[in-house]
């Protein structure tokens, strides 16, 4: 899956979590054995993706949305819509994935308050703000 502009299509919440989908078998997981993948959508119609990336030293390990933020920044992109996390937990799928701190702390820095973050609650996607999420971040 490449970064996607998505031409005169409406990226509904559930298309985004749909993506978020195809990225978790990129995941590089060995150490914990949770799978995660993130679709994060630009004001412009972008589509970024990311998967979390494990080490064996543990703390280089890094989250699937900030591999998804850091990427579109990479490439010129920093206003964001929304970001669609989804994963499977010991084989489970379906399990919600609230983004850590650190990712809320890097989603504030870069984000308005109402960016949305949708995750998977069972069958459902149920969408927070990041304001809901993190309701006193630091910031400078
Ligand atoms: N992880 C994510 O990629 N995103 C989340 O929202 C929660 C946790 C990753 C980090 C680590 O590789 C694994 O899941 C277990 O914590």
């Amino acid at each position: 899956m490449d970064d996607m502009l998505f031409d005169g299509v409406e990226i509904t919440d559930d298309l985004l979590m749909e993506l978020a989908k195809e990225l978790v078998s990129r995941s590089y997981a060995p150490y914990s054995n949770v799978n995660v993948g993130a679709a994060l959508l630009t004001k412009n119609g972008k589509v970024y993706f990311g998967c979390n990336i494990e080490n064996a030293a543990y703390s280089p390990s890094v989250c699937a949305e900030r591999v998804a933020i850091f990427t579109a920044i990479s490439q010129g992109d920093r206003e964001f819509e929304s970001i669609a996390i989804t994963g499977i937990k010991n084989g489970d799928l379906g399990e919600p994935f609230y983004p850590c701190g650190v990712c809320l702390q890097v989603m504030q820095e870069f984000c308005d308050d109402d960016f949305k973050i949708i995750v998977e609650e069972g069958l459902e996607h149920k969408t927070y703000t990041l304001k809901e999420l993190l309701p006193k971040g630091f910031s400078l």
